[in-house]
């Protein structure tokens, strides 16, 4: 990205965050709810893997007869990993279509009822009418809505709710506990959505979410030699909320983005990018628990590093032979910087991804690493035989 298109969205973020409308404000992300296959198993991977803790469990044990979920945390994370208990649930349905992946975006607000008269009457497909859950320790309004595939947003009311999670819920004691890898909070999701279909759906964020695009990207920004992809950014009013949607562009060769669409069998969520303010910590400890990265950028891109933070009249905090021995990349803007490395695909389909970022002022996403990262998942899908 340049300079001078850097100025402008820097420009952009503070008149729209004045402009953004508040008919459905956010406090943020509550939690996150993948369908898997073994919710058992996904849980000691991501306690293992990345640190994540016990948090609250429903199953068998606690009535749950169609059921089980574990939530787990990490500092404002919360992941919530369910899976069927027979063959009659509808979650198998979507387990068979996309395989392991993310089911719930789930939003926390002062009032559910509310946000879903709002979202519903500006055209918003529901998934769940209000509904109260309640137990000894209060109560949680929920409610929801469809976004892109078979992705919803559950808008979740909990001020009156003192229990674990969710009422239904227990807590969840585990012998088991490794230490937490730094993770903070959820920065930003990503959506892949199908060809052309990228402007309907940040028209639908606008109209339906109040939502602003404050970046975006077209494939003559977002290319490599072999294939190309656009992107818009999404942001709620206060900002605390980042849905950046991808789709395919034509170009020589498989889209990355087409290759998530064919193997998860339509649009959903791409990659979950979570907050830490030690990235060198806490990718040598992912590392040490087996998470695998995409291969390091080669060395000249490390050596033109001091240059672009120059430009910017940033000085790199951290040891850049560090981040080069972890394959971390840096990206800059005029407000800062940001430190940045991406997972491989956490399921056997080439689907779901995780990044782990560091901001050190810079609101971006790391436009200028585009072309390294991507040449990294061409060097992935080249092995898939999927470019
Ligand atoms: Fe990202």
């Amino acid at each position: 990205m340049s300079k001078k298109e850097i100025k402008s969205v820097d420009y952009g973020l503070e008149k729209i965050f004045e402009g953004a409308q508040d008919f459905l404000p956010l406090l943020g992300t509550d939690y996150i709810e993948f369908y898997v296959g073994n919710a058992k198993q996904a849980a000691h991977f991501y306690k293992t893997a990345f640190g994540f803790q016990s948090h609250a469990y429903r199953g068998l044990e606690t009535g749950s007869k169609d059921s089980v979920s574990y939530v787990l945390t990490q500092d404002k994370i919360k992941l919530v990993l369910t899976t069927p208990l027979n063959s009659t649930s509808p979650i198998n349905d979507h387990i068979v279509k996309h395989g392991d992946g993310v089911k719930v975006i789930a939003l926390w607000v002062e009032d559910a009822r509310k946000a879903y008269e709002e979202t519903t009457s500006r055209g918003a497909k529901s998934y769940m009418e209000p509904t109260v859950m309640s137990d000894e320790q209060g109560e949680v309004v929920r409610a929801g809505i469809y976004t892109y595939g078979e992705t919803v947003h559950l808008f979740v009311e909990r001020k009156n709710y003192k229990g674990t999670f969710l009422p239904g819920f227990q807590k969840w004691e585990s012998a088991y506990n490794p230490p937490s890898a730094g993770l903070k909070y959820i920065d930003h999701m990503v959506g892949n959505v199908g060809w052309n279909q990228m402007d309907i759906w940040v028209k639908w964020y606008e109209d339906v979410m109040g939502f602003e695009n404050f970046l975006s990207f077209d494939d003559k920004q977002i290319h490599t030699e072999y294939s190309a992809l656009m992107s818009k950014v999404m942001s709620n009013g206060n900002g605390r909320i980042k849905f950046p949607i991808n789709e395919p562009a034509k170009a020589a060769k498989r889209s990355q983005i087409e290759e998530y669409l064919d193997f998860y069998e339509g649009a959903g969520v791409q990659h979950i990018a979570v907050a830490t303010d030690d990235i060198i910590k806490t990718v040598s400890q992912l590392k040490a628990n087996g998470v695998e990265f995409l291969s390091t950028p080669p060395a000249a891109y490390y050596k033109s590093v001091p240059g672009r933070l120059q430009e910017f009249s940033h000085e790199l905090g951290e040891d850049i032979e560090k981040l080069m021995a972890l394959g971390i990349m840096i990206d800059a803007d005029e407000e800062g910087y940001l430190l940045q490395i991406f997972t491989k695909p956490i399921e056997d389909r080439p689907t779901l991804f995780f990044e782990v970022i560091q901001r050190m002022g810079a609101r971006g996403f790391g436009a200028g690493n585009f072309k390294a990262l991507f040449e990294s998942i061409e060097r992935e899908q080249a092995k898939r035989g999927t470019l």
